[in-house]
């Protein structure tokens, strides 16, 4: 695999970026994947909305949360009166991994070395962008955001701190509650929605 590109002294643009994404073979993902997917929004967005990796409509697409997961985050923010258009949102990993079920490809988990591999491009993002906070979507997210394994449940709702004193709010992935149990759907609901609102206060 090849070596990590040192970082430019000067923070690329986004679309310098995704070009560089794209052609990223830091892991195996770039391989397989259609294209890059770079996160999407004003690069100057108070907060950076971060999820796991791209799925296969993203992947298609080349836009960030615009399947099944991004039309649910797309209705919880309606309901939060925020607008997505000053949101920056984007994810943890660029490239979609995925495994043939017969024609289907199906969402992987990305490898904790993958998920390293792909830190650098967040980061370059989050110097270009520069946002107050962060709310990560997920575990993966969370434990990109915070460098540490984060354990959802128990951290959900609250503004936390990394280790360079950004402020990061962790809650669950949307996929999540797509995929949760239908009878605790409307609890999870609102609890996801409380959780979402914690960070209303830099965007209303
Ligand atoms: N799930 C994610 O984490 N990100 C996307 O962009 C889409 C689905």
């Amino acid at each position: 695999m090849k070596k990590p590109e040192s970082p430019p002294t000067r923070p690329r643009s986004i679309e310098a970026l995704r070009k560089a994404t794209d052609a990223c073979r830091e892991c195996p993902l770039g391989a397989n994947a259609t294209q890059s997917v770079m996160g999407e929004g004003p690069l100057n967005a108070v907060l950076m909305v971060v999820g796991e990796q791209p799925g296969d409509k993203e992947d298609l697409t080349g836009r960030p949360f615009v399947g099944p997961a991004g039309g649910l985050f797309d209705r919880a923010i309606a309901e939060l009166g925020w607008n997505r258009e000053r949101l920056y949102v984007t994810n943890a990993v660029k490239h979609f991994k995925f495994e043939l079920r017969g024609k289907r490809r199906m969402h992987k988990t990305p490898a904790q070395r993958e998920i390293d591999a792909c830190h650098h491009w967040l980061e370059e993002e989050i110097a270009r962008v520069k946002p107050k906070a962060f709310l990560a979507l997920g575990a993966t997210a969370a434990r990109t955001l915070l460098q540490r394994p984060v354990a959802v449940m128990r951290e959900r709702g609250h503004w936390q701190e990394d280790v360079a004193g950004r402020r990061v709010l962790v809650t669950l992935h949307p996929s999540a509650l797509l995929r949760g149990d239908p009878e605790q759907r409307e609890a999870a609901w609102a609890n996801w929605l409380e959780d979402l609102s914690v960070a209303s206060d830099l965007l209303l």
